[in-house]
Protein backbone atom coordinates (compact mmCIF):
# COMPACT_ATOMS: atom_id res chain seq x y z
CA UNK A 1 0.00 0.00 0.00
CA UNK A 2 1.75 3.62 -1.04
CA UNK A 3 1.53 5.75 2.19
CA UNK A 4 -0.86 8.57 2.60
CA UNK A 5 0.32 11.62 4.53
CA UNK A 6 -2.11 14.47 6.06
CA UNK A 7 -1.02 17.52 5.75
CA UNK A 8 -3.32 19.92 4.20
CA UNK A 9 -6.83 19.22 4.90
CA UNK A 10 -7.15 17.98 0.90
CA UNK A 11 -5.31 15.25 1.79
CA UNK A 12 -8.69 13.41 3.50
CA UNK A 13 -10.73 15.36 0.76
CA UNK A 14 -12.30 11.59 -0.71
CA UNK A 15 -12.85 10.34 2.93
CA UNK A 16 -13.55 13.11 5.86
CA UNK A 17 -16.93 11.97 5.81
CA UNK A 18 -16.09 8.21 6.61
CA UNK A 19 -13.23 9.66 9.39
CA UNK A 20 -15.82 11.73 11.16
CA UNK A 21 -17.90 8.67 11.24
CA UNK A 22 -15.19 6.57 12.45
CA UNK A 23 -14.24 9.07 15.02
CA UNK A 24 -17.41 9.12 16.50
CA UNK A 25 -17.64 5.05 16.21
CA UNK A 26 -14.12 5.47 18.17
CA UNK A 27 -15.46 7.45 20.55
CA UNK A 28 -18.85 5.59 21.73
CA UNK A 29 -16.24 2.62 22.15
CA UNK A 30 -13.85 4.07 23.72
CA UNK A 31 -12.45 1.62 26.93
CA UNK A 32 -13.21 -1.30 24.68
CA UNK A 33 -10.65 -0.68 21.45
CA UNK A 34 -8.31 -4.06 20.65
CA UNK A 35 -5.24 -3.44 19.66
CA UNK A 36 -5.33 -2.47 16.05
CA UNK A 37 -1.58 -0.76 15.83
CA UNK A 38 0.03 -3.04 17.99
CA UNK A 39 3.46 -2.71 17.89
CA UNK A 40 3.04 0.76 15.62
CA UNK A 41 5.63 3.83 17.07
CA UNK A 42 4.16 7.26 16.17
CA UNK A 43 7.13 9.78 16.56
CA UNK A 44 5.88 13.31 17.18
CA UNK A 45 7.92 16.48 16.48
CA UNK A 46 6.96 19.56 18.11
CA UNK A 47 8.54 23.05 16.88
CA UNK A 48 6.11 24.98 18.76
CA UNK A 49 4.93 24.35 22.30
CA UNK A 50 1.08 22.38 22.55
CA UNK A 51 -1.49 20.71 25.06
CA UNK A 52 -3.79 19.27 22.94
CA UNK A 53 -2.25 17.77 20.37
CA UNK A 54 0.69 16.85 22.12
CA UNK A 55 -1.79 14.83 24.54
CA UNK A 56 -4.26 13.54 22.44
CA UNK A 57 -1.82 11.70 19.72
CA UNK A 58 -0.23 10.23 22.85
CA UNK A 59 -3.56 9.14 24.18
CA UNK A 60 -4.60 7.94 21.15
CA UNK A 61 -2.36 5.87 19.63
CA UNK A 62 -1.46 4.50 22.83
CA UNK A 63 -5.51 3.51 23.66
CA UNK A 64 -4.98 1.60 19.79
CA UNK A 65 -2.21 -0.60 21.03
CA UNK A 66 0.85 1.62 19.99
CA UNK A 67 3.43 4.25 21.44
CA UNK A 68 4.24 7.39 21.22
CA UNK A 69 7.50 9.20 20.80
CA UNK A 70 8.01 12.82 22.10
CA UNK A 71 10.29 15.05 20.09
CA UNK A 72 11.54 18.28 21.16
CA UNK A 73 13.41 19.56 17.75
CA UNK A 74 15.33 21.44 19.14
CA UNK A 75 17.49 18.90 20.22
CA UNK A 76 17.20 17.50 16.97
CA UNK A 77 19.67 18.14 14.56
CA UNK A 78 16.91 17.82 11.53
CA UNK A 79 18.10 21.14 9.29
CA UNK A 80 20.76 21.70 11.24
CA UNK A 81 24.58 20.49 12.16
CA UNK A 82 24.77 19.36 8.81
CA UNK A 83 21.91 16.73 8.33
CA UNK A 84 19.39 17.79 5.83
CA UNK A 85 15.14 17.50 6.45
CA UNK A 86 15.73 14.86 4.27
CA UNK A 87 17.74 13.00 6.04
CA UNK A 88 16.18 12.75 9.07
CA UNK A 89 13.25 11.68 7.46
CA UNK A 90 14.77 8.72 5.91
CA UNK A 91 16.59 7.38 8.87
CA UNK A 92 13.18 8.31 10.76
CA UNK A 93 11.39 5.91 8.31
CA UNK A 94 13.46 3.29 9.36
CA UNK A 95 12.61 3.36 13.40
CA UNK A 96 8.90 4.35 13.14
CA UNK A 97 5.21 3.79 11.72
CA UNK A 98 4.52 7.24 11.23
CA UNK A 99 5.02 11.46 11.92
CA UNK A 100 3.45 13.64 13.25
CA UNK A 101 4.98 17.00 12.97
CA UNK A 102 3.86 20.35 14.19
CA UNK A 103 5.93 22.68 12.31
CA UNK A 104 6.57 26.67 11.38
CA UNK A 105 6.99 26.31 8.23
CA UNK A 106 4.68 24.36 6.15
CA UNK A 107 7.36 24.35 3.32
CA UNK A 108 9.40 22.49 5.68
CA UNK A 109 6.37 20.18 6.40
CA UNK A 110 6.05 19.05 2.55
CA UNK A 111 9.64 18.13 2.33
CA UNK A 112 9.67 16.17 5.63
CA UNK A 113 6.21 14.55 3.93
CA UNK A 114 8.15 14.17 0.52
CA UNK A 115 11.15 12.68 1.68
CA UNK A 116 9.53 9.84 4.46
CA UNK A 117 7.78 6.16 3.51
CA UNK A 118 5.98 6.31 6.38
CA UNK A 119 2.48 8.70 6.99
CA UNK A 120 3.52 12.38 7.94
CA UNK A 121 0.26 14.10 9.89
CA UNK A 122 0.69 17.82 10.81
CA UNK A 123 -0.19 18.73 14.29
CA UNK A 124 -0.37 22.63 12.41
CA UNK A 125 1.89 24.54 10.50
CA UNK A 126 1.81 28.00 9.88
CA UNK A 127 -0.88 27.49 6.51
CA UNK A 128 -2.84 24.68 7.98
CA UNK A 129 -4.32 22.63 11.32
CA UNK A 130 -5.83 19.79 9.37
CA UNK A 131 -6.30 17.69 12.70
CA UNK A 132 -8.27 20.52 14.40
CA UNK A 133 -10.51 20.95 11.15
CA UNK A 134 -11.12 16.99 11.13
CA UNK A 135 -12.02 17.08 15.36
CA UNK A 136 -14.14 20.36 14.52
CA UNK A 137 -16.55 18.49 12.29
CA UNK A 138 -17.13 15.57 14.72
CA UNK A 139 -18.16 18.33 17.13
CA UNK A 140 -20.49 19.66 14.46
CA UNK A 141 -21.89 16.65 12.95
CA UNK A 142 -22.64 15.83 17.07
CA UNK A 143 -24.17 19.18 18.29
CA UNK A 144 -25.91 20.00 14.91
CA UNK A 145 -26.69 16.83 13.46
CA UNK A 146 -24.78 17.35 10.41
CA UNK A 147 -23.15 19.60 8.04
CA UNK A 148 -25.70 21.08 4.81
CA UNK A 149 -27.50 24.03 5.65
CA UNK A 150 -25.36 24.76 8.42
CA UNK A 151 -24.21 28.56 8.64
CA UNK A 152 -20.76 28.98 10.40
CA UNK A 153 -18.77 32.03 11.30
CA UNK A 154 -15.36 32.55 11.49
CA UNK A 155 -14.13 35.88 13.54
CA UNK A 156 -11.00 36.72 14.07
CA UNK A 157 -7.69 36.05 12.50
CA UNK A 158 -7.80 34.56 9.25
CA UNK A 159 -4.82 32.10 10.00
CA UNK A 160 -3.99 28.25 10.02
CA UNK A 161 -7.17 27.18 11.65
CA UNK A 162 -9.49 28.84 9.40
CA UNK A 163 -7.92 27.89 6.34
CA UNK A 164 -8.33 24.46 7.72
CA UNK A 165 -12.20 25.60 7.99
CA UNK A 166 -12.60 26.63 4.85
CA UNK A 167 -11.55 23.37 3.22
CA UNK A 168 -13.68 21.51 5.95
CA UNK A 169 -16.37 23.28 5.36
CA UNK A 170 -16.32 23.05 2.16
CA UNK A 171 -15.65 19.56 1.40
CA UNK A 172 -18.54 18.21 4.11
CA UNK A 173 -21.26 20.95 2.61
CA UNK A 174 -21.17 23.56 5.49
CA UNK A 175 -21.71 27.57 4.47
CA UNK A 176 -18.60 29.17 5.97
CA UNK A 177 -17.99 32.91 6.45
CA UNK A 178 -14.28 34.16 7.08
CA UNK A 179 -15.61 37.40 8.64
CA UNK A 180 -11.62 38.74 9.36
CA UNK A 181 -9.80 42.38 8.43
CA UNK A 182 -9.19 43.34 5.40
CA UNK A 183 -5.40 42.40 6.28
CA UNK A 184 -5.58 39.44 8.20
CA UNK A 185 -7.69 37.34 5.44
CA UNK A 186 -6.72 33.53 4.99
CA UNK A 187 -5.14 32.48 2.47
CA UNK A 188 -6.28 33.79 -1.17
CA UNK A 189 -5.42 30.39 -2.96
CA UNK A 190 -7.54 28.60 -0.07
CA UNK A 191 -10.05 30.75 -0.03
CA UNK A 192 -10.93 29.78 -3.80
CA UNK A 193 -9.84 26.72 -3.79
CA UNK A 194 -12.40 26.09 -0.54
CA UNK A 195 -14.94 28.17 -2.63
CA UNK A 196 -14.77 25.99 -5.37
CA UNK A 197 -15.17 22.63 -3.96
CA UNK A 198 -18.21 24.38 -1.98
CA UNK A 199 -19.78 25.08 -5.51
CA UNK A 200 -19.39 22.08 -6.78
CA UNK A 201 -21.02 20.57 -3.56
CA UNK A 202 -24.02 23.35 -3.50
CA UNK A 203 -22.51 25.27 -0.15
CA UNK A 204 -21.31 28.82 0.06
CA UNK A 205 -17.96 30.40 0.92
CA UNK A 206 -17.98 33.68 1.49
CA UNK A 207 -15.78 36.79 3.13
CA UNK A 208 -16.95 39.49 5.54
CA UNK A 209 -15.48 42.43 7.27
CA UNK A 210 -19.00 43.36 9.11
CA UNK A 211 -19.36 40.26 12.40
CA UNK A 212 -22.80 41.78 12.69
CA UNK A 213 -24.16 41.24 9.36
CA UNK A 214 -21.88 37.93 9.72
CA UNK A 215 -23.29 36.45 12.50
CA UNK A 216 -27.04 37.12 11.55
CA UNK A 217 -28.61 33.29 12.35
CA UNK A 218 -25.40 31.29 12.47
CA UNK A 219 -25.49 28.06 13.71
CA UNK A 220 -22.03 27.64 14.57
CA UNK A 221 -19.54 30.92 15.68
CA UNK A 222 -15.86 30.23 15.56
CA UNK A 223 -13.03 31.88 16.69
CA UNK A 224 -9.33 31.68 17.59
CA UNK A 225 -6.62 33.86 19.09
CA UNK A 226 -5.33 37.02 17.69
CA UNK A 227 -1.46 36.26 17.49
CA UNK A 228 -0.88 33.02 16.61
CA UNK A 229 2.36 31.34 17.54
CA UNK A 230 5.02 32.63 15.33
CA UNK A 231 3.08 36.04 14.33
CA UNK A 232 5.14 38.89 15.20
CA UNK A 233 1.72 40.86 15.58
CA UNK A 234 1.87 43.34 18.76
CA UNK A 235 -0.73 42.57 21.35
CA UNK A 236 -1.80 46.72 21.01
CA UNK A 237 -2.14 46.37 17.02
CA UNK A 238 -4.37 42.95 17.35
CA UNK A 239 -6.40 44.62 20.02
CA UNK A 240 -6.84 47.33 18.15
CA UNK A 241 -7.23 45.56 14.98
CA UNK A 242 -9.48 42.69 15.57
CA UNK A 243 -11.62 44.02 18.08
CA UNK A 244 -14.86 44.23 16.63
CA UNK A 245 -14.42 40.93 15.86
CA UNK A 246 -14.69 39.56 19.31
CA UNK A 247 -17.31 36.96 20.28
CA UNK A 248 -19.32 38.30 22.98
CA UNK A 249 -23.20 38.32 23.86
CA UNK A 250 -23.68 41.05 21.63
CA UNK A 251 -22.72 39.01 18.60
CA UNK A 252 -23.97 35.85 19.69
CA UNK A 253 -27.40 37.09 20.38
CA UNK A 254 -27.62 37.58 16.58
CA UNK A 255 -26.93 34.10 15.45
CA UNK A 256 -29.71 31.34 16.14
CA UNK A 257 -30.90 30.70 19.58
CA UNK A 258 -28.71 27.40 19.53
CA UNK A 259 -25.69 28.45 18.01
CA UNK A 260 -22.65 26.81 19.23
CA UNK A 261 -19.75 28.67 19.72
CA UNK A 262 -16.28 27.17 19.55
CA UNK A 263 -12.65 27.39 19.59
CA UNK A 264 -9.49 25.42 18.75
CA UNK A 265 -7.99 26.57 22.19
CA UNK A 266 -5.34 28.38 23.75
CA UNK A 267 -8.15 30.74 24.40
CA UNK A 268 -7.54 34.56 26.14
CA UNK A 269 -10.96 35.61 27.57
CA UNK A 270 -11.55 39.51 27.18
CA UNK A 271 -9.94 39.02 23.43
CA UNK A 272 -11.03 36.97 20.90
CA UNK A 273 -14.06 35.94 23.51
CA UNK A 274 -15.46 36.98 26.28
CA UNK A 275 -15.14 35.20 29.56
CA UNK A 276 -19.27 35.00 29.80
CA UNK A 277 -19.56 33.48 26.18
CA UNK A 278 -16.36 30.80 26.50
CA UNK A 279 -17.36 29.27 29.98
CA UNK A 280 -21.24 30.27 29.07
CA UNK A 281 -23.93 27.36 28.23
CA UNK A 282 -23.61 27.69 24.18
CA UNK A 283 -20.03 26.97 24.87
CA UNK A 284 -18.69 23.57 23.47
CA UNK A 285 -14.65 24.25 23.51
CA UNK A 286 -14.19 21.19 26.02
CA UNK A 287 -15.82 18.50 23.93
CA UNK A 288 -14.38 20.22 20.59
CA UNK A 289 -11.19 19.58 22.81
CA UNK A 290 -11.76 15.99 23.52
CA UNK A 291 -12.96 15.34 19.81
CA UNK A 292 -8.76 15.76 19.01
CA UNK A 293 -8.83 12.85 20.59
CA UNK A 294 -11.58 10.56 18.70
CA UNK A 295 -10.39 12.31 15.34
CA UNK A 296 -7.35 11.56 15.47
CA UNK A 297 -7.36 8.05 16.46
CA UNK A 298 -9.11 7.87 13.00
CA UNK A 299 -6.63 9.43 10.94
CA UNK A 300 -3.77 6.77 13.54
CA UNK A 301 -6.07 3.95 12.20
CA UNK A 302 -6.84 4.77 8.77
CA UNK A 303 -2.86 6.18 8.11
CA UNK A 304 -0.92 3.21 10.15
CA UNK A 305 -2.84 0.04 10.35
N1 LIG B 1 -5.76 23.43 19.44
C1 LIG B 1 -4.50 22.99 19.55
O1 LIG B 1 -3.88 22.52 18.61
O2 LIG B 1 -3.97 23.14 20.80
P1 LIG B 1 -2.47 22.88 21.25
O3 LIG B 1 -1.63 24.02 20.71
O4 LIG B 1 -2.52 22.88 22.73
O5 LIG B 1 -2.00 21.58 20.69
N1 LIG C 1 -3.64 29.70 15.29
C1 LIG C 1 -3.01 29.17 16.48
C2 LIG C 1 -3.53 27.83 16.78
C3 LIG C 1 -2.99 27.20 18.02
C4 LIG C 1 -3.52 25.82 18.26
C5 LIG C 1 -1.49 29.15 16.29
O1 LIG C 1 -1.04 28.80 15.18
O2 LIG C 1 -0.78 29.50 17.21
Amino acid sequence: MTKRNLISVLDMKDDMPELVDLAIKLKAERGNHDAPLKGKTLAMIFEKPSTRTRISFDVAITELGGHALYLDSSNMHMGKHGETVEDTSKVMSRFVHGIMYRAYDYKVMDRLGEATTVPVISGLDNLEHPCQALADMVTIKEKKGGFRGRKLVYLGDGNNVCNSLLYASAIMGIDMIACCPATRMPNAEIMLNASRIADANGSKIVASHEPEVACADADVLYTDTWISMGDDTSKEAALKLFQMYQINNGLLSLAKPDCIVMHCLPAHRGEEITAEVMDGPQSVVFDQAENRLHAQKAVLYTLLR
